[in-house]
């Protein structure tokens, strides 16, 4: 096995600048909002890995479920010999790919991509172990910034499971299939796997779990911003509220003041004032259609688009090549 590589396209002093411009905006804004990426320090992405595990989080397992049972197909339609992951977190599904690729002998490189510096080190760890056949890159990186830095050469796969399309708002997730579409090749394949519209019943208990660590997963973002710019954040003021937005069909995420307050961000000299009730968005997680999704690929430059789903239709595997 040869060790695998780490690249930190983004240094960290480069990430908490971009935090302190994108707390800057969000906090001044009227509703308040962060953008969702910051969830992901290294407690985050440990949070988002139990999220996984929930009996009410179906996502993850509806998509493993998926991808154990097409990943053949995909592979005989894309054939990569490098396979890209943006926002690869833990790599686990992926593993699913990874042993169907390795085995048909044509997969050379593995590139995960994320943001997480603490996931990728991980993930990149464990699958050079794992599949000690295949070279391992790891790219500490942004998928909202230029792809172009992405390695070219070899026909390549793109992977963004998980549903993390539905976190990029309508306008950044136009602009985020435009860039993949500008850094692949005519031929070359997008893999999304993306969550599905349902019934409100079961989509809003998977951001609302019993057990809270959803609820975790959002207070968490108020964490980084007390470690990272030295905010005053009182997390036991703050009430985790998942709503689902059925006009825009996304699920939200919010942080609601229980108490009016003033919180200070030292690093920022700013200081953000709360009324009781005030809401502060932390994500969104936009649902989509079939036709819809299709209709958003092909504006991008895919065609030949190829969906599987799970038989209650909530989550699907979209397979698309770049014309
Ligand atoms: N793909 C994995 C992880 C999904 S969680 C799965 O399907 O389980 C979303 C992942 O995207 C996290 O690991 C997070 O760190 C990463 N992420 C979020 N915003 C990002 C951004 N703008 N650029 C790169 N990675 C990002
Ligand atoms: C990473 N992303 C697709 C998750 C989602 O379902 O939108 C993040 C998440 N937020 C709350 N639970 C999970």
């Amino acid at each position: 096995m040869s060790a695998p590589t780490l690249e930190i396209h983004i240094a960290p002093e480069q990430l908490t600048a971009a935090l302190r411009e994108d707390v800057a905006t969000g906090l001044t804004s009227s509703p308040k909002r962060l953008p969702p990426k910051w969830f992901y320090d290294a407690r985050g992405s440990e949070l988002f890995e139990r999220i996984t595990q929930l009996p009410e989080y179906y996502p993850t397992r509806t998509e493993r479920s998926l991808l154990e049972e097409h990943a053949r197909e995909i592979a005989v339609i894309a054939e990569p010999q490098v396979l890209v992951e943006l926002g690869s977190g833990s790599s686990e599904k992926t593993r699913l790919l990874l042993e169907e690729l390795g085995a048909r002998g044509t997969l050379e490189r593995y590139v995960p991509q994320d943001v997480s510096e603490s996931a990728l080190r991980d993930a990149t760890n464990r699958i050079a172990r794992e599949f000690p056949e295949i070279e391992v890159h790891g790219v500490v990186g942004d998928f909202t910034e230029s792809l172009h830095h992405l390695p070219s050469g070899g026909r390549r796969m793109i992977a963004f499971l998980g549903g993390t399309l539905g976190n990029l708002v309508p306008d950044e997730r136009r602009e985020f299939l435009a860039s993949i579409a500008d850094v692949l090749d005519p031929g070359e394949h997008l893999l999304l796997g993306v969550a599905l519209v349902t019934d409100p019943a079961v989509l809003v208990p998977a951001y609302d779990d019993a057990e809270g660590v959803t609820a975790q997963f959002n207070l968490n973002v108020l964490s980084v911003l007390n470690k990272q710019l030295g905010a005053d954040f009182d997390l036991d003021r703050f009430r985790h509220v998942a709503l689902w937005d059925p006009i825009n069909e996304w699920i939200e995420m919010r942080l609601e003041a229980t108490t009016e307050m003033s919180v200070r961000i030292a690093d920022l000299g700013m200081v953000v004032p709360f009324g009781k009730g005030e809401q502060l968005r932390t994500e969104i997680s936009a649902k989509f259609r079939q036709s819809g999704i299709r209709a958003e690929l092909a504006a991008a430059g895919f065609d030949g688009v190829q969906t599987w789903s799970d038989p209650d239709e909530r989550f699907a595997l979209v397979c698309a090549c770049r014309s």
